[in-house]
């Protein structure tokens, strides 16, 4: 089969961990170059010299996804060290799952900035670079939270719902590009994001019922 990513220039956010980590190793070993984007420097640093190490290109940029300058820096650095992008994967999320009558608002506020202003960050970003190439794909990740609600995942919820509706808008508008859009809607997978839930028994729960069945 031929193998289409090889030579591409993909730029991931939320690279320092499970799935953004294993995406950029996985599209590496593929002969992709990978620019990777996070906010814990060193996690990111490793991982590119790892690729390095192994024959790859990648670069890591320090990245907050809430704003929309070093997302758009991120992008930038991109196309200035390689003259191209070729594919974003906006993947960088967060869920702090807590029922709403716990009024956690600053976390609702935090999982709209990260997840679905991060993500537009990232469109923002690569659709002038895409639109002049008249070629790209942006990924987006949602969830399988993203098509139903349970307890406690209502603003999670949301803004994976708004991934979708973000992604299928976009989808439409830039055909005439040659833009693909993908939507991507994980699962359960066992990584980082429960750690952050700030509920400890909503934590707890949430552990049982995903990875402990
Ligand atoms: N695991 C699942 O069961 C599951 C299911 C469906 C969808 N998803 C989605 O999959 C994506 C990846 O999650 P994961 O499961 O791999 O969890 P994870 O290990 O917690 O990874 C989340 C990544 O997002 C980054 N991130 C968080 N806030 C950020 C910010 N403000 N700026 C830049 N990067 C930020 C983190 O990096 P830093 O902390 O270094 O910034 C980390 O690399 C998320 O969008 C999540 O919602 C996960």
């Amino acid at each position: 089969m031929e193998n289409n990513i090889k030579g591409k220039v993909v730029v991931i956010t939320g690279a320092s961990s499970s799935m953004g980590e294993a995406a950029a190793k996985h599209l590496s070993a593929l002969g992709a170059t990978v620019v990777l984007g996070a906010r814990r420097a060193d996690r990111i640093e490793t991982l590119a010299q790892e690729i390095q190490d192994n024959g790859g290109q990648a670069l890591a940029f320090a990245v907050d996804v809430t704003q929309r300058d070093q997302v758009k820096g991120l992008v930038d650095a991109a196309f200035v060290q390689f003259g191209r992008v070729d594919v974003i994967l906006n993947n960088a999320g967060i869920m702090p799952l807590s029922p709403m009558d716990r009024l956690n608002v600053e976390e609702w506020d935090t999982m709209i900035d990260v997840n679905i202003k991060g993500v537009l960050h990232g469109i923002a970003a690569v659709l002038p670079y895409m639109k002049d190439q008249k070629s790209g794909q942006i990924i987006n990740t949602s969830s399988v939270a993203g098509h139903k609600v349970f307890t406690g995942s209502a603003v999670y919820s949301a803004t994976k719902y708004a991934v979708r509706a973000l992604t299928e808008g976009l989808r439409m508008e830039v055909k005439p590009y040659n833009i693909r859009t993908t939507i991507v809607c994980p699962g359960a997978v066992k990584t980082e994001l429960l750690e952050h839930i700030t509920e400890a028994d909503i934590q707890h729960k949430q552990t049982k019922s995903m990875w402990e069945q």
